[in-house]
């Protein structure tokens, strides 16, 4: 893992936080995670629960079809960003082996970030279900198998809890930081830090 390299050094002596470009990545991916989970939730409660399937159903399929595809890109745009910038030393205070679990939880955070949304275009390319507000159609990783697709988008959404349950915890442990220990760890991250 690269570290060090995209570092900002703020005021006289303050410690370095993650740069402006990363802390971009990180909100605008809080910001379509907050939106995602909830409405994958939704749509299937509204579709396989319910079993109503008319506009409303299908434009939250689109938007979720949408959003993920694009957070999916805008990952593999960040983990580059990343791989070639690194990250600020960790902060200072920090014994071993929280240095060692925030780097196992972000790791893993990355991880699902690209998993699930591809496992979600594979399932609808299974399905075949492709279509984003009947404008357009994302195109296909696979050909169509329909027991195959149920059994990718089960995996899919038991692994977008995994990743809520990985924010959770992640969320859990800045607050920890920040209230807790007070050490200058969600300064870090924060987006309006100059
Ligand atoms: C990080 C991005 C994503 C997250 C967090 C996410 C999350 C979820 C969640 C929580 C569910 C509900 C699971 C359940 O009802 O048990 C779901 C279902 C679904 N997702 Fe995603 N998703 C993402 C990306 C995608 C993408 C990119 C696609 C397709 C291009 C997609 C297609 C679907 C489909 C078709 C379902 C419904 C499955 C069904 O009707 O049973 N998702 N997703
Ligand atoms: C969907 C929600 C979230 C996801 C997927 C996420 C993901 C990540 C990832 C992958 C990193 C590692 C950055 C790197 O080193 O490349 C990170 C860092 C960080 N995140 Fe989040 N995050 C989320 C929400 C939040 C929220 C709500 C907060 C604040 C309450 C937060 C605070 C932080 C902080 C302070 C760091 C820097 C930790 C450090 O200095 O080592 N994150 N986040």
């Amino acid at each position: 893992m690269t570290q060090g390299h995209d570092e900002v050094t703020t005021g006289a002596g303050q410690a370095p936080v993650y740069s402006p470009m990363a802390r971009r990545f990180h909100w605008i991916t809080v910001a379509a995670v907050f939106v995602m989970v909830p409405l994958g939730f939704a749509m299937s409660y509204r579709g396989n629960t319910l079993n109503i399937w008319d506009g409303v159903t299908d434009a939250l399929y689109s938007s979720h079809k949408l959003i993920g595809f694009l957070l999916l890109w805008l990952t593999a745009g960040r983990l580059i960003y990343r791989l070639v910038h690194g990250a600020p030393p960790d902060e200072p205070t920090l014994e071993w082996w929280q240095k060692a679990g925030s780097h196992l939880l972000h790791w893993a955070l990355y991880g699902l970030l690209l998993i699930v949304p591809l496992l979600g275009w594979i399932g609808v390319s299974l399905f075949p279900s492709l279509m984003v507000f009947n404008l357009f159609g994302l195109p296909p990783l696979a050909s169509p198998d329909e027991v195959a697709a149920k059994r990718v988008l089960a995996i899919h959404g038991w692994l977008a809890i995994l990743l809520a349950l990985l924010v959770c915890a992640h969320i859990g442990a800045a607050l920890f930081h920040h209230v807790i220990r007070k050490d200058g760890v969600l300064r870090r991250m924060l987006p309006s830090v100059k």
